[in-house]
């Protein structure tokens, strides 16, 4: 199967700055691939760079199996785009602009007036249709943003941090929305710094930082990589120090804190951690108040392969 987007050395240079620096990847078609990186990472510039929108110093994109130029239309009409920043149009009202944007693409008015109502369905706005941008909340706003992108059905669409500085319902709406759209057939480009957003919605995805690709896979593939099991953590005042020391000592335990009335484990990959330490603390009849196990997270991958948190 042929890729739909094929990016191959990709070098993207201000002045001396390399904002994107030798990356090369794939997108599947139907898939949602998350790009995840801190904030200056790169995600913006590959995005445009990969539109044309911007030129690049190095490297070659492939859309749809062809070469993309800034003057490649038939490639740019199956293309949706969500810029980070909200660009619609402050005198227009939410159907009105959906209207314009859709009608860039879908001419035939008819068919046109049920995909705006595709698009307001899709991002729950039903019931503003006819207010103006600044009537509505900053969250409503962005969902705007998207009705506007996504509405002449694109079949790859780009969301660029769709859900920055938006309030859990509306975060909820869009995750949902963009789920519904690949369960529909499109191709998603995903790019946040929130990795609980790539857990929850990507099929694959690729961490970067500094313009490079630190790592891709799916979930389960990134998270192995933290090359741990699980960090467990026990709320106790009663543990002792040679108890402390036991546990830090065994084998399969990467890293033991004990702080704050917290015992904090980092278990390297193996089983039965959990039922080993309750039987312990039961034989040394130590009293706890809470104990739970955490699976890695993509933070713990950023911060193995950085050394640093992915949201300082
Ligand atoms: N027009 C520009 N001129 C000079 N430097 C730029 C320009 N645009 C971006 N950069 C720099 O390129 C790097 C990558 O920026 P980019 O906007 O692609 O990051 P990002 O991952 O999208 O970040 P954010 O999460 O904040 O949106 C940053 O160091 C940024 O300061
Ligand atoms: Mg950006």
């Amino acid at each position: 199967m042929e890729p739909v987007i094929e990016v191959k050395n990709l070098t993207k240079e201000y002045k001396k700055l390399k904002a994107v620096n030798d990356l090369s990847f794939e997108v599947q078609k139907g898939e949602i691939l998350g790009l995840l990186g801190p904030n200056g990472s790169g995600k913006s510039t590959t995005i445009n760079c990969i539109l044309s929108l911007l030129k690049f110093s190095k490297g070659s994109i492939r859309i749809f199996g062809q070469e993309m130029k800034p003057n490649a239309y038939d490639i740019k009409r199956k293309i949706g785009v969500v810029f980070q920043e909200v660009a619609v149009f402050d005198e227009l009202s939410v159907y009105d602009n959906i209207d314009y944007f859709c009608g860039l693409y879908v001419k035939d008015k008819k068919q046109r007036r049920q995909y705006i109502e595709d698009a307001i369905q899709l991002v729950g706005l039903e019931d503003f249709k006819k207010f103006l941008p600044k009537q509505l909340s900053g969250g409503l706003l962005r969902r705007l943003n998207i009705a506007c992108g996504i509405a002449h059905k694109p079949s790859l669409i780009f969301l660029d941090e769709p859900t920055v500085a938006v309030d859990p319902q509306s975060r909820n709406n869009i995750l949902d929305g963009i789920k519904t759209l690949r369960d529909q057939g499109a191709t998603i480009v995903y790019t946040t710094h929130y990795m609980e957003e790539v857990e929850l919605l990507c099929d694959r995805v690729i961490i970067i930082d500094k313009g490079q690709i630190l790592a891709s896979g799916t979930n389960d593939e990134l998270k192995a990589l933290a090359n741990m099991e699980e960090k467990v953590t026990i709320e106790t005042k009663h543990l002792r120090k040679e108890q402390f020391d036991y546990l830090q000592s065994l084998p399969n335990v990467l890293e033991a804190t004990y702080q704050a009335h917290q015992l904090v484990i980092v278990y390297r990959q193996g089983n039965h951690n959990l039922s080993h330490l309750m039987e312990y603390f039961k034989q040394e009849q130590i009293q706890y108040d809470r104990m739970y196990s955490q699976r890695p997270t993509l933070n713990d991958v950023f911060l193995k392969l950085t050394g640093k948190e992915l949201r300082d």
